[in-house]
């Protein structure tokens, strides 16, 4: 595996991959990579597929307040996990690299972005779409692999891939979980062990929900014993909603849904989804 930092060398290797008839996949990460990280490698890795992965903590995506300076960095690690995964490429650009003096563009994606964790974190997905627009643009790649676990972010790049013609397929990976059901996160290291013992209480409640919302009970009461779950467990819920799988506004009748909420440990946020069958 090659490790690249600056974006003409980027550009050359894709060049060289091109060259020998490959095509390109693209897993874009903030590194502190975990098992989730890798089952995105794994599915990017196709016979002549050239798989790049970055790793970039994107300040434009975290908001005053929220924990960009104490963000895990592991870079040594994370290159060799890539390595070990199969990664041909990895992308490591620094803050000026990706923001030069007098970067003044964003991207910005209505309607989809707005709920749920776009209300609660204001600014969060026009700097990830500003970010995702920019590694798409430096590593032109043909398709790029995302988790579920960051379901409004996967529904935000789709949207902007469609309306901007992107010719880029977007693939979404099932989110990877402990055995416990906890969804794999970087952030799940700031859980100490009491509070990531009771942080299973997210997955337990939404699974439960899912299961009650499959069997068509009353969607009000589901969402309110679930939020109920959480605050006994010790959450303090930022929300649990119900919504269409693809916009994530209001579910109508024969959608798809998708069932996703937000909640605080401690000091951490932590969130989650599950798929309504
Ligand atoms: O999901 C992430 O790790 C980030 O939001 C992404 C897509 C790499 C953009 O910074």
């Amino acid at each position: 595996m090659e490790t690249i930092r600056q974006l003409a060398a980027l550009r050359a290797a894709i060049a060289e991959a091109r060259g020998r008839g490959e095509r390109v996949a693209l897993v874009p990460t903030m590194g502190a990579l975990h098992a989730g990280h890798i089952a995105l490698v794994a599915e990017a890795r196709r016979p002549g597929t050239c798989v790049v992965a970055s790793i970039f903590v994107n300040p434009k995506q975290f908001g005053a307040g929220e924990d960009l300076s104490r963000y895990p960095r592991k870079e040594q690690a994370d290159l060799k996990m890539l390595a070990e995964a199969g990664c041909d490429l990895a992308w490591l650009p620094g803050v000026d690299e990706m923001y030069p003096e007098g970067f003044a563009t964003i991207v910005s994606v209505s309607g989809v972005s707005e709920g749920l964790d776009g209300a609660s974190r204001p600014g969060h997905f026009d700097g990830v779409a500003t970010v995702v627009t920019k590694l798409f643009n430096q590593v032109r790649p043909d398709a790029a692999f995302f988790g579920e676990k960051d379901f409004q972010q996967l529904a935000v790049i789709r949207r902007m891939v469609l309306d901007l013609n992107l010719d880029i397929e977007v693939i979404g990976v099932p989110t990877q979980r402990d055995d416990d059901g906890l969804a794999l996160s970087s952030r799940n290291i700031y859980l100490d062990e009491g509070e990531r013992q009771k942080a299973v209480a997210l997955p337990r409640a939404l699974g439960l929900a899912a299961q009650a919302l499959a069997k068509g009970e009353d969607v009000d009461h589901v969402l309110a014993q679930a939020h109920a779950a959480l605050n006994a467990a010790g959450f303090e819920v930022d929300y649990v909603s119900l919504v269409d799988a693809e916009t994530l506004g209001t579910p109508a009748e024969g959608r798809p849904r998708r069932l996703l909420a937000a909640a605080r440990m401690g000091q951490t946020r932590l969130i989650d989804n599950m798929p309504i069958h």
